[in-house]
């Protein structure tokens, strides 16, 4: 563009202030999934967020080549965006192209950011298989972040061949994620699907989640998390943890995972805790309407996590587990042991309640086992014995 036809375009659309889509391509974007097109894509964002109240932003089909993209919220007066993406956005294959230790596309600080459609492709491939031939890897980046933003909507989008978490959601307020996919094969290490910590009011609905690492992973801080209709796996399954790594720790509580399938995942519905002391905890959860298919621990609180004995040899966890409900839980276990409770020696789990929970294993019923867990079973004598 001309310095006038910027001059009239930027004119033009100040007095139509909202509800402007802007098109990346206005900018400079090209489609053929070759050309840089970061800094497009970084001036459209910067130019139209810093001069207009709600930005709609879109970026039409075809690829784009995208290394890191950092939006600040408050370097600009808008609090609002709105991103509409028809296309495919592409990461560097080489994972030495990029700032390769935090995140490929990050928001911070944004008041309202909403995403609907598109395809963010992490290309992860080449970095994957430098972690699993145990070479010195970087540590990799995020796909998609959120740190300390409020009303976070994704819609319809897929993220895909991360190199490490597919999305982030830290320290935010109000979010929902739904009709996500995640797509990663499940020898891709460390890719979590969606990981939440420190975050309030997140609800994650009717996505699904094939990866190598947990398809949702709940970290500390996080209260009033909303889980609901999605299909897992392959993957780790949905654990909350590992949780009390450190000393002082803010808990988890109220947290609902319902409706929920798991395909051939490593594990079902867990709790996962360092044995290490600290003060977290993790309250009122409840897993509702879940079925399991060859799950190989359908349902597991593991208070003892200690990888090769170290930071931790002999200490219990003191993560304190109380009111957690499982519910309506079927299908079949990929081990002979369908429900583990190992609960912490020095903070013994209390209030767990299974209820309607039967597990087959081969042509039986799966066994349970039951450690330092205190609460109620109904049903089989296998899970009344165990608590
Ligand atoms: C628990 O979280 C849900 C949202 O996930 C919320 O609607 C409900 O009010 C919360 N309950 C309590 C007791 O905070
Ligand atoms: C438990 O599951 C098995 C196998 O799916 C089924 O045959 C049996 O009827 C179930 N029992 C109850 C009490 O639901």
């Amino acid at each position: 563009m001309s310095p006038l036809a910027i001059f009239f375009f930027f004119f033009f659309n100040l007095s139509l202030a909202t509800n402007t889509i802007y098109n990346v391509q206005n900018f400079g974007a090209q489609s053929n999934g070759k050309i840089d097109s970061t800094k497009a894509f970084l001036s459209c964002m910067g130019f139209c967020m810093c001069f207009y109240e709600r930005l709609h932003y879109y970026v039409p089909r075809g690829n784009y080549l995208i290394r890191n993209i950092y939006f600040n919220g408050q370097t600009c007066k808008s609090n609002a965006i709105a991103i509409h993406i028809d296309g495919t956005l592409l990461a560097p294959s080489d994972y030495n192209a990029i700032d390769n230790d935090g995140s490929w596309i990050k928001f911070e600080k944004v008041n309202r950011v909403s995403i609907y459609g598109g395809i963010f492709d992490g290309q992860g491939a080449s970095l994957w298989a430098c972690k699993n031939s145990k070479k010195n890897c970087p540590k990799g980046t995020t796909a998609l972040a959120f740190y300390n933003s409020n009303n976070i909507v994704m819609s319809g989008v897929t993220v895909q061949n991360s190199q490490m978490f597919h999305i982030l959601v830290d320290g935010c307020h109000n979010a929902m994620i739904q009709g996500v996919k995640v797509l990663s094969p499940g020898n891709s290490p460390n890719t979590d699907g969606i990981h939440v910590q420190s975050s309030s009011g997140v609800s994650i609905m009717n996505s699904n989640i094939g990866t190598g690492d947990d398809c949702i992973s709940i970290g500390p801080g996080n209260s009033n998390l909303w889980i609901e209709g999605i299909a897992c796996g392959p993957g780790h399954g949905i654990s909350i943890g590992s949780l009390g790594w450190e000393s002082q720790e803010q808990g988890v509580q109220n947290v609902t995972v319902k409706m929920v399938s798991f395909t051939s995942t490593e594990n079902g519905v867990r709790v996962k805790t360092w044995a290490r002391p600290s003060n977290g905890f993790v309250r009122n959860v409840l897993f509702q309407h879940i079925v399991m298919s060859n799950v190989q621990n359908p349902i597991i609180i593991d208070q003892n996590y200690c990888p090769n004995h170290e930071s931790c040899p002999n200490q219990g966890s003191g993560v304190k587990i109380s009111d957690v409900t499982y519910e309506d839980i079927h299908g079949t276990s990929a081990t002979e042991i369908a429900v583990k409770l190992d609960c912490s020696k020095t903070n013994p789990c209390s209030g767990i309640t299974l209820e309607d929970v039967n597990l087959s294993y081969k042509n039986g019923r799966a066994e349970a086992s039951c450690v330092n867990a205190g609460g109620r079973a109904s049903g089989f004598e296998e899970l009344s014995k165990c608590l």
